[in-house]
């Protein structure tokens, strides 16, 4: 199909000499209904680009490295006219930049634009109601904030009505989801009573009219996507599909992940992993903290000889015990390191923590900064990188990163650079794997849009547990991943809440980068420092091995979710609303979600001895106790600790594996398939090397479960024919 081919040159409504007083009076460019059309251009079926104005050059697609997922939309076929209609767009362009105003309904839901840890539905208002809220998509390392700032801003939304919004631009655009009343729309009767308290004067009010408002500084027009749904999550997958198709982990990607104490040299380091060996607990991929760089805050790239003296011995030694590593750095290139002159030209004129900012979005910025990389990491066989401090404190008195005034060699201001910053510092590092042909699975503290193929998972330094949680329902909406890291805990009771959540996500990482010790051996931090171990260590390491060896369980069938996620856009953890649209009860649900395809997961909290999960329609079997569930209903769970809430959808298989401790090439994972429910549906195993990146040119094979009464059986078809991955060795009615 040929995607470029113009669907429709919308005609000219134009009146012009309303626009032309309009524009003498005010001295605003206006599109819209009273206005020329704008130009309309069918990208892909479902997806339409609507150009307003003259854009600018450096946005989000400008810097796209993967190409539009075309055979995943192909399947996706889509007849009909565009869900929001391009003549109802208003664009008004000033000296400030632009504006868009494109139609809303009463009861709608806005999730998405970007991985907010604090808000859900961006529709409500802060008072609650759908009355509108704004929403100011800037990049920050706090989080934790109502202003829809997070640590990957992305101008894509998407609809309870089932279609999605994306504003290609990397400027910090502000959106108005619904609070805002144009002129000459009609307002609510009650808002013209005489108001005596203030409070009263200035509630958002429910208006008649509803208008998501985007305003975007400095540009002079922008091109806005919009995707058909007709559910959102058909509009999601289409938007995942656009950014190029979700990221498929390498198999030990799935695995445990422990990052060591900052301050630990390599015989610490080396003595700490042999511990988890000897104790058995799974673990796939070890981070190695600052302490590994001769100077960090900002970095020299370079391996301190002093506490490291033999990198490339330390590194086999981990690989050894079949450790996967992944090294910690930020991108600002302190004077002492060998790339400092040589990077100088292709870098910012503001410094960071008297560092260089690289410019990555020059040819020459990338290549200097990958030599060095390639030299200390790279070249050693390290599988993957933690890009660190790549987001900004916008609304803080002392931010520490570089100033929105900073110039770029690129061309690129600071305001742009920061909001594509991380996406540009992904690309970079991720560059030396494409080139071997492997896969990789990072982590990374800022993202932006079009994120999905990037193999790095987002964490934040803030830490509350119920903001980890929402993180992990709302990263399905713009094809981000987030990991609800574990790091100290309140109690023991927070510990292993926050451990069974970890576990359901997309990178289980343990990080004790400010402790010696395993947080399961001591809580506190300062008794841990001291290496004053808790009194029942070993019974919090039997139970939080038990955890881990869950989460090995799950991997088979994570898998498959992730390669859904590759194939067809599909988030492999998303939030209810997506699964269910028809259902209302599931709209404000920031608190459960699934987990592949058959399994809801409802986190506990610390300090609450039990929780309502809602179950939606359907039949459902508590994991644990294999109880079944009628659904639509709302149940209280009051699950031991160790124990998180999860639930299998009736007409389901669910294939679980024996746990390994590790994942090696040539691990073979025995899977038991558990028969949920009388007529389940098939499900497909993705089998493949596990390591490479050829399982997307189809050497893999698909491993179809099938079982019918007591018949089950299982085909495999494909290309792939390394050494098997997956077994199926037994059959288990649930
Ligand atoms: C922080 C980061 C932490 C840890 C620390 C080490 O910026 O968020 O996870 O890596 O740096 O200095």
């Amino acid at each position: 199909m040929d995607y470029s081919t113009k669907m429709k040159k919308h005609q000219g409504r134009s009146s012009v000499i309303i626009l032309l007083l309009f524009w003498f009076l005010t001295g605003i460019t206006a599109y819209g209904s009273d206005s020329p059309s704008p130009q309309v251009e069918l990208v892909a079926p479902g997806i339409w680009r609507i150009r307003f104005g003259n854009p600018e050059e450096f946005t989000p697609t400008h810097f796209r490295t993967a190409p539009i997922a075309k055979a995943g939309l192909d399947n996706m076929p889509f007849q009909g006219s565009p869900p929001v209609d391009p003549d109802r767009i208003v664009f008004q362009a000033s000296d400030r930049g632009c504006s868009l105003r494109l139609p809303m309904a009463g009861r709608e839901s806005i999730y998405g634009l970007g991985l907010s840890t604090e808000l859900f539905d961006m529709s409500q208002s802060s008072k609650g109601g759908q009355a509108g809220r704004q929403i100011f998509l800037k990049p920050t390392d706090l989080p934790e904030n109502d202003l829809g700032e997070s640590h990957a801003p992305d101008p894509f939304y998407v609809s309870s009505k089932g279609y999605g919004v994306f504003v290609d631009t990397a400027r910090f655009a502000t959106y108005l989801t619904g609070d805002v009343t144009p002129a000459g729309s009609q307002e609510d009767e009650a808002g013209n009573s005489v108001q005596t308290s203030t409070t009263a004067l200035y509630r958002p009010r429910a208006q008649r009219v509803k208008t998501m408002l985007v305003d975007i500084p400095a540009a002079k027009g922008v091109d806005v996507y919009i995707f058909a749904g007709p559910t959102p999550l058909e509009a999601v997958e289409r938007y995942i599909l656009f950014s190029g198709g979700g990221a498929v982990p390498p198999l030990w990607g799935l695995g445990v992940q422990y990052r060591g104490y900052a301050k630990y040299g390599a015989d610490d380091t080396l003595a700490l992993a042999q511990k988890l060996r000897d104790e058995h607990m799974p673990c796939d991929v070890w981070g190695v903290e600052p302490g590994w760089q001769s100077h960090v805050y900002s970095c020299s790239f370079v391996w301190n000889t002093n506490t490291f003296p033999d990198p490339d011995g330390f590194l086999q030694k981990m690989h050894d015990m079949h450790y996967r590593m992944n090294m910690w750095e930020h991108a600002f290139t302190h004077p002492t390191s060998p790339i400092y002159d040589q990077i100088k030209p292709w870098s910012g004129n503001y410094l960071v923590w008297n560092g260089l900012v690289p410019d990555f979005a020059t040819p020459e910025g990338r290549k200097i900064f990958l030599e060095q990389n390639d030299a200390a990491l790279f070249d050693k066989g390290v599988e993957a990188v933690k890009l660190d401090e790549c987001d900004y404190q916008p609304e803080s008195p002392a931010p520490w990163s570089f100033p929105l005034a900073t110039a770029f060699p690129s061309g690129l201001d600071g305001e742009v650079m920061h909001s594509l910053f991380g996406v540009l510092y992904q690309q970079t590092m991720l560059e030396p794997y494409q080139k071997k042909g492997l896969r990789t699975w990072g982590l990374v503290r800022n993202s932006q849009a079009l994120a999905a193929p990037l193999p790095y998972v987002l964490y934040s330094d803030t830490y509350d547990a119920r903001c980890y949680v929402r993180g992990v329902v709302n990263e399905g909406f713009n094809g981000l991943l987030w990991t609800p890291e574990v790091r100290v805990a309140s109690s023991e009771e927070d510990f292993y809440r926050r451990i069974e959540a970890v576990m359901f996500s997309a990178d289980a990482v343990i990080d004790s980068w400010f402790i010696k010790n395993p947080p399961w051996d001591q809580l506190d931090r300062g008794k841990n420092n001291r290496d004053e171990l808790m009194p029942d260590r070993d019974t919090v390491v039997q139970n939080v091995r038990k955890l881990l060896q869950l989460r090995m369980t799950f991997i088979p069938y994570l898998y498959t979710a992730f390669n859904e996620y590759h194939w067809t856009g599909k988030p492999p953890i998303r939030a209810l609303v997506l699964d269910w649209p028809n259902d209302p009860k599931v709209r404000q649900i920031d608190d459960e979600f699934m987990f592949g395809d058959s399994v809801l997961a409802a986190p506990m909290f610390a300090g609450e001895p039990q929780r309502d999960v809602y179950l939606p329609a359907g039949d459902w079997y508590d994991f644990w106790t294999h109880a079944r569930i009628t659904g639509g209903t709302t149940i209280e769970a009051t699950n031991d600790l160790g124990q998180i809430p999860l639930f299998v959808k009736d007409g389901t298989l669910l294939p679980l594996a024996e746990p390994v401790e590790f994942i090696k090439p040539d691990t073979c994972f025995n899977i038991t398939v558990n028969v949920v429910g009388d007529h389940p549906a098939d499900f497909t195993l993705y089998e493949d090397d596990g390591l490479t990146l050829d399982y997307a040119s189809g050497q893999q094979n698909q491993i179809l479960l099938h079982a019918d009464g007591a018949n089950h059986s299982f085909t495999s078809t494909g290309d792939y024919h390394g050494p098997a991955r997956f077994k199926i060795t037994g059959w288990a009615q649930f």
